[in-house]
């Protein structure tokens, strides 16, 4: 018996947001998951998401979102996040933060634990990720096999790190929140799923989805400028992993990608 898993990444503003809707039913089919999870922390225009944006991941066949640094961005999620127990922001927040780091989703008669954690290098000072990852996956293996660790960082090595450190006891560990999908998708000899990034859905043509003019004047002139989401063409970036149930290890691992340019000739 094997749980497939699709994890989606970020998926940013308008743009991804419809890209997702249109393209998860040839996804659905291709892969058959039991159960997808999406990162969402930049649904909403690239900051953040909001209960209706939620409610619609969910309505389209999610089950279960995970988030990062940009969680608080979108005030309104502090009216919902402690009644969603299909969504989790990092679990090294400060103890006294809404919502949960973790959460056991349940569907087509499998479960997985999933699990957010956020770095600390080239990122805001934060609770160690490390021993919050040891404290949770321990929790989570009393319950299930299937575990996967949504590590939003900033530094490859830190991302690869996670990946080592948790080979042989989480499932699934990948990367968010760089936005651009690395090409290092391994299955670690321990049986852990990795891949240092996922990447994005969203805007292909501007810089990491945001419009690229504003990007580029920020970096010639050091002017502040306000980043907006770009429109136009979108690209997906998502993976396909296969776990044995009776060990909760991955035994196939297929990173997607995808382009609207490629899509509309499907
Ligand atoms: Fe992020």
């Amino acid at each position: 018996m094997s749980t497939n898993v699709l994890f989606i990444g970020d998926i940013v503003g308008n743009v991804g947001r419809s890209a997702l809707k249109r393209v998860l039913p040839a996804l659905k089919s291709k892969y058959n998951p039991h159960i997808i999870i999406v990162n969402g922390e930049n649904a909403a225009a690239g900051r953040g998401i909001t209960a209706n944006i939620a409610k619609e991941f969910f309505e389209w066949g999610v089950h279960g979102i995970t988030m990062g640094n940009h969680t608080w961005d979108n005030k309104d999620i502090f009216e919902w996040i402690d009644d969603e127990p299909r969504l989790v922001r990092p679990a090294n927040f400060h103890e006294s933060a809404p919502g949960q780091g973790m959460a056991f989703i349940k569907a087509g008669g499998k479960q997985l634990a999933i699990i957010n954690l956020q770095g600390k290098t080239f990122l805001p000072p934060i609770d160690c990720p490390f021993a919050k990852a040891d404290e949770l996956v321990e929790q989570a293996s009393q319950k299930t096999n299937n575990i996967l660790v949504d590590f939003h960082a900033e530094a490859t090595s830190e991302k690869i790190a996670m990946g080592w450190h948790l080979d042989g006891r989480a499932s699934i560990v990948v990367g968010t929140h760089t936005h651009v999908q690395t090409n290092d998708d391994s299955i670690l000899p321990g049986g852990t799923a990795y891949l240092t990034d996922v990447g994005m859905v969203g805007p292909k043509e501007g810089v990491l989805g945001m419009e690229r003019n504003a990007v580029l004047h920020k970096f010639i002139t050091q002017m502040p400028v306000r980043f907006v989401v770009d429109e136009g063409k979108w690209h997906l970036h998502a993976v396909s992993v296969q776990l044995d149930d009776a060990t909760g290890k991955a035994t196939k691992m297929q990173k997607i990608r995808l382009t609207e340019d490629e899509w509309l000739l499907m």
